[in-house]
């Protein structure tokens, strides 16, 4: 490193918007909050989710094989809050949400700037998480003149900064 600043700040200045991914299987249905969401072909139409497999919502999109991209906009921080630091386990995060059903079952965000429906294609490990390759089977933009949320406007919300490392 050659400044004071930290490992977490330096990550910091990566830039990503702020998603919520919505899963359904075996009737039941979740969200939660993600940053690590990327297109990554034109041709097929991909993108790339980076999953914590601690997430309760992890075995359900691996098992079903499918999962909602729902685009957040930045009147949705509160929303991001509360998909973001809260578990599935720890109750029903959907019950004071507008969702539906998307064509593959996971919630689409009725107040969402836009939403993608994704089918998996590659699962490959990547440290701690799990890199998600799917491709993108339907969407729509729901809100064409919102601003997406960045990222960098959440702040400390995901708690991540105590997770880098002190140097590199
Ligand atoms: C702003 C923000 C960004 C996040 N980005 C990700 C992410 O990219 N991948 C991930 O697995 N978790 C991410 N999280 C953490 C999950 O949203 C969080 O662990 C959530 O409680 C998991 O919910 P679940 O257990 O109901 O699946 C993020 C959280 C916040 C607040």
């Amino acid at each position: 490193m050659t400044s004071p600043s930290s490992v977490a700040d330096l990550f910091h200045t990566l830039s990503y918007g702020v998603y919520s991914v919505g899963v359904s299987h075996g009737g039941r249905r979740n969200a939660f909050t993600a940053a690590w969401v990327m297109q990554v072909s034109f041709e097929p139409l991909l993108l790339a989710l980076s999953v914590n497999p601690g997430n309760a919502s992890y075995p359900m999109l691996r098992e079903s094989g499918r999962f909602t991209v729902n685009v957040l906009h930045a009147g949705q921080l509160d929303l991001a809050r509360a998909l973001g630091t809260r578990s599935a386990r720890d109750g029903d995060k959907l019950d004071r949400i507008r969702w539906r059903a998307g064509p593959v079952d996971a919630p689409i965000l009725q107040d969402a700037v836009a939403w993608f429906s994704c089918e998996v294609l590659d699962n490959h490990r990547a440290g701690d998480h799990q890199l998600v390759v799917a491709r993108v089977r339907d969407g729509g933009v729901l809100q064409p003149d919102a601003r997406p949320l960045g990222y960098a406007e959440t702040g400390e919300m995901d708690g991540s900064a105590e997770l880098y490392p002190e140097t590199l």
